[in-house]
């Protein structure tokens, strides 16, 4: 099959990583990838190849597609999906993974996910939704000041500020509504409850009748140690994730997917791709923080590692609405995922960075150097964004497969490199 990725960043780098090792894969072209990307070859040898068409540019996508006419097109960021490039390419019977416009909201609109989740019995935090700041701090009045305050819309991944007093909440609320702190997405906000507990990461491919749950894993959003700093795309990550046990972790499961299922079956939603459910294990239950449409990054990278089936098949499933048939499998083995980021990162940082030692991280064995923010100058590579690299390694326990990452950034050099030092850590706390 002929294959178009859409997307540049360290989750795109894992789904081509991945397809290129399918039998289906006869080629696979990348919109616009990065360098690491653009190194991939097929199980073939034949290489990937990366064109630059970016990922938001839906009419050029589109004539990106019209003339290679890809098999499957896989979608990897929100913004393209929240835009409709699936209902698009699909009017022009092109077939496409991700979400249509309509199911993609789950992401795109905090205010509908919420008042879905509401409407269909989904555990989730005590919330408001609201277009005016008054009531807002009204309803944050109400919480004691302890409160997530969200930015309705898109805001590439930050739009959430956490307030623990009611002063701050104002002010929150002030910089999301009137000061417009995430832009346009945060004219209308939904708050909600602070919650306490363990924050954990679900996954589900969907095929618009049925939900398969992947694994737990864990992210990393702040940027230094110790969850201390901004919060970030996302600095490490780990599968699986050991606060719940297999048959807790199918409750819980049940417990979001079963009335989520239900609720798109009686509005007539149809999601067909991977619905990311953010989760806080609270003292009283598990409770659905957020939704997203598409992977997580760097979730994908610790997934797909772990992930036994052909993806090919699995996605191709995913749109046919055949997933019934077709069970996951995943290796025993743990994965852990280090972010190398810029310094600065989440703030301004610098870029062109020239980075070394990436051949000898090659060399090393069940690991797999995922490139987010780099491109190709003079034959090197250097750094173009924030997240650069996600350097991923497997091995039978977390605590081996956390020395083996470790290990392998220690390898690569790039100046102002950070690295978070405590991926994984809370999951041998015991
Ligand atoms: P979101 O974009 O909704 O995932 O929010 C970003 C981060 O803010 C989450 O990963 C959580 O760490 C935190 N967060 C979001 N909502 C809440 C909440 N209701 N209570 C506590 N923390 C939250
Ligand atoms: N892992 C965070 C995200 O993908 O949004």
């Amino acid at each position: 099959m002929n294959i178009l990725v859409i997307g540049s960043g360290g989750r795109e780098h894992a789904l081509v990583w991945k397809l290129a090792q399918s039998a289906h894969t006869r080629r696979l072209i990348c919109a616009p990838g990065n360098a690491g990307i653009a190194r991939e070859r097929l199980a073939n040898g034949t290489p990937v190849t990366c064109v630059p068409v970016a990922a938001e540019d839906l009419p050029a996508l589109l004539d990106l597609a019209r003339r290679e006419l890809p098999d499957l097109t896989v979608v990897g960021p929100d913004n393209p999906l929240a835009a409709g490039i699936v209902d698009r390419f699909q009017s022009h019977g092109l077939v496409i993974w991700g979400p249509n416009q309509q199911a993609a909201q789950f992401e795109a609109s905090k205010a509908f996910s919420q008042a879905f989740m509401e409407r269909h019995g989904i555990p989730t935090a005590r919330s408001g939704t609201f277009d005016e700041p008054d009531a807002a701090k009204q309803f944050a009045r109400s919480l004691g000041g302890r409160c997530a305050v969200k930015a309705d819309g898109l805001a590439l991944g930050k739009g959430v500020l956490l307030t623990d007093d009611q002063a701050t909440a104002e002010r929150a609320v002030d910089d999301v509504m009137v000061g417009g702190a995430f832009g346009a997405a945060g004219r209308r906000v939904v708050i909600q409850e602070l919650l306490e507990g363990m924050e954990i990461s679900l996954h589900a491919l969907c095929d618009g009748k049925v939900a398969r749950l992947f694994p737990a894993s864990q992210d990393h959003k702040r940027a230094l140690d110790g969850d201390a700093g901004l919060n970030t795309g996302g600095m490490g990550a780990y599968s699986p994730a050991p606060f719940l046990t297999e048959p807790e972790l199918a409750a819980v499961g049940d417990a979001i997917l079963r009335p989520w299922l239900r609720g798109c079956a009686a509005e007539g939603i149809d999601f067909r791709g991977l619905l990311y459910p953010g989760v806080m294990l609270t003292s009283t239950g598990p409770r659905v923080l957020e939704f997203n449409a598409r992977f997580g990054d760097p979730e994908a990278q610790v997934y797909l590692t772990r992930l036994e089936n052909d993806l090919v098949k699995l996605l191709m499933a995913s749109c046919a609405g055949t997933l019934a048939d077709v069970p996951l499998r995943w290796s025993p083995c743990a994965s852990v995922c280090v972010v190398m980021a810029s310094g600065g990162y989440p703030g301004t940082y610098a870029k062109g960075r020239p980075i070394t030692g990436l051949g000898a991280a090659g060399a090393l064995p069940d690991t797999k150097v995922f490139h987010a923010g780099t491109c190709e100058r003079g034959g090197g590579v250097e750094t173009s964004g924030g997240r650069v690299l996600g350097v991923t390694a497997w091995r039978p326990t977390i605590e081996a497969a956390r020395e083996a990452a470790y290990a392998c950034v220690d390898k690569i050099c790039f100046e102002g490199a950070h690295v978070r030092r405590d991926i994984a850590a809370k999951a041998l706390l015991g």
